[in-house]
């Protein structure tokens, strides 16, 4: 295949894409800009059960002004003026409804026909990407891009594949076999690292390994990403992921083309978020000694030593994770509690009554900026500003009341929900986990500046499109393995059955 130096100009945007790695493609206040603009046209007078409004500071261009200045920050420094369960912002005529209870936030998930996600999709591949009418109607678009079959059957068929159970934790494994390699390297001899990029670059390799199989082109290569080529039977050793993607994907009689464009989205998706979730797991959970040494004792348990081959292996059961490890994983998710800033959006495609209570007007915009309700103290109490790795303990959550414990569960959205639900949770929770497992039992960290336990850096000014926070600084840290391991090699075994219902998210 030809190397395009430009290639974005044809990529076909899948529709993940929005939520989760736009920025990475093209400058997402852009599209914000552009897609309230053309979504929400003057819309006429007003209801009267409509949310309440906001007026801006600025007359008629006021919000748009704080959106493109401030970014999603925008609404958290509206949120500090009242405390509604849902606001309306308007610009001109055209309106944004600001959603921050946990209860209506359920509301909109459930309502994903009136309240949809396709159109902010597919209007923006179009525009931004200069989709030609032909492409659309491959993917099955609906002209006012209401529904879009051949995308629900991709999105169907990567739900799928991505269920807990063995095709998942294999790929997993695949994945941590891989990282670990780069664990393997670093010795008893403390090395200085960029954790960020450390984490990044090694993150995201392990990522492609597992999903495309060996022969990777991006492996091989990060900047041949465009080399991605299904036709040179890449996809036979593929993980069952990028089998059904394949399958469906070439049903709608799309070019190897089309497809290799669209594998770098993908590829982005599957670990933007990802790479920075462990990276901040890695900061916090480093930064409490106390907490290392009690993390250290319950991933004991999942892991085997033994001699084989003439070496020292130590094996962790990677479904043993989240069933047996509570505290790691009531780590992760204080992690996403405290570092994921996702806004999720969505269309208003017709009028519609929201809870009984409100009424959103057509073609107006749904903003639902999950760190208003991650960072309530209405929702979790006094201490919602701190880092708890315990909070999500069960001993912890059951000692709640029971409204507590229902305005926990419905305002702590890290992964969206509805028919948009994230569906590389379980992925991405089982390679953070693993990943965090490994350097918590096997190594040392320290900052460089010899200051000791790590110290949690801040995050970037939050863009709309990214799902967790970016840090301002990648943080230099000192690795170095634990003298018991000198010389171990790290595995992971696929394990046993689990349940959807041993899985937290
Ligand atoms: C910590 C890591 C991750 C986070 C925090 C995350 C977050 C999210 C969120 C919040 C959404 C929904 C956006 C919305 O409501 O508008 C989403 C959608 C999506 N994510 Fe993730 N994600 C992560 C990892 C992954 C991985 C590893 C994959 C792939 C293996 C993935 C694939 C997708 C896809 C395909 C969608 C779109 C779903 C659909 O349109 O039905 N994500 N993600
Ligand atoms: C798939 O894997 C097998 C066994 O590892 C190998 O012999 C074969 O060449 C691979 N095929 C492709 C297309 O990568
Ligand atoms: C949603 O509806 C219920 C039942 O009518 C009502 O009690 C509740 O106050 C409504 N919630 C909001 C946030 O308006």
């Amino acid at each position: 295949m030809e190397v395009r130096p430009n290639s974005t100009a044809s990529v076909v945007l899948p529709r993940q894409s929005f939520g989760v790695s736009s920025f990475y493609i093209y400058g997402t206040t852009l599209f914000i800009i552009i897609a309230t603009i053309s979504w929400i046209w003057f819309n006429g007078t007003s209801n009267t059960k409509e949310p309440p409004q906001i007026s801006p500071k600025v007359p008629f261009i006021g919000h748009l002004l704080g959106i493109i200045q401030h970014q999603a920050e925008y609404f958290l420094q509206l949120r500090t003026r009242q405390s509604w369960p849902i606001f309306t912002l308007k610009i001109f005529g055209s309106r944004i409804y600001v959603i921050t209870s946990p209860e209506l936030v359920q509301a909109v998930f459930r309502n994903s026909k009136s309240l949809s996600f396709e159109p902010i999709a597919f209007k923006g591949s179009q525009r931004i990407l200069q989709m030609g009418k032909e492409e659309i109607e491959k993917l099955g678009a609906s002209p006012d891009f209401k529904h879009a079959d051949y995308m629900d059957k991709i999105n169907k068929g990567m739900h799928a594949s991505l269920q807990p159970g063995a095709p998942l934790f294999e790929m997993n494994s695949r994945a941590l076999n891989r990282f670990a390699v780069f664990l393997n390297e670093i010795d008893t001899t403390e090395k200085q690292i960029n954790l960020y990029t450390w984490v990044r670059d090694h993150f995201t390799l392990a990522s492609a390994d597992a999903m495309y199989g060996e022969e990777n082109p991006i492996a091989e290569d990060l900047s041949l990403i465009d080399s991605l080529h299904y036709s040179r039977g890449l996809v036979k050793n593929a993980s069952g992921l990028i089998q059904a993607r394949y399958r469906d994907i070439t049903a709608s009689g799309c070019t190897a083309d089309n497809i290799a464009d669209w594998e770098i989205a993908i590829v982005m998706a599957t670990t933007m978020n990802s790479v920075n979730g462990a990276f901040w797991m890695l900061c916090h959970v480093f930064s409490d000694p106390q907490l290392v040494s009690d993390l250290r004792e319950e991933i004991e348990k999942i892991t085997t030593r033994r001699t084989q081959d003439g070496t020292e292996k130590v094996c962790f059961d990677v479904s043993q994770l989240q069933k047996s490890c509570p505290l790691l994983t009531s780590a992760w998710q204080e992690t996403l509690r405290a570092e994921d800033v996702v806004v999720s959006q969505r269309v208003v495609v017709e009028d519609t009554m929201l809870n009984d209570t409100y009424f959103l007007k057509k073609n107006s915009m749904v903003q639902i900026p999950s760190r208003i309700m991650h960072e309530s103290s209405d929702i979790w109490g006094a201490d919602s500003h701190i880092f708890n790795a315990r909070r999500f303990l069960k001993p912890n959550v059951d000692s709640m009341s029971r409204e507590q414990r229902k305005l926990q569960k419905q305002g702590f959205v890290p992964f969206g929900g509805g028919s948009v639900l994230c569906p590389g949770r379980h992925f991405a929770t089982t390679e953070t986990l693993g990943i965090a497992a490994t350097i918590l039992l096997g190594y040392e960290l320290r900052m460089a500046d010899g200051s000791g336990a790590l110290k949690v850096p801040k995050g970037k000014k939050q863009e709309m499109g990214v799902a967790v926070k970016i840090p301002q600084n990648g943080l230099d840290v000192l690795i170095q393995r634990k003298k018991e391991f000198e010389g171990v090699k790290w595995t992971y075994d696929v394990g046993g059955e689990v349940k959807e219902s041993d899985m937290v998210f």
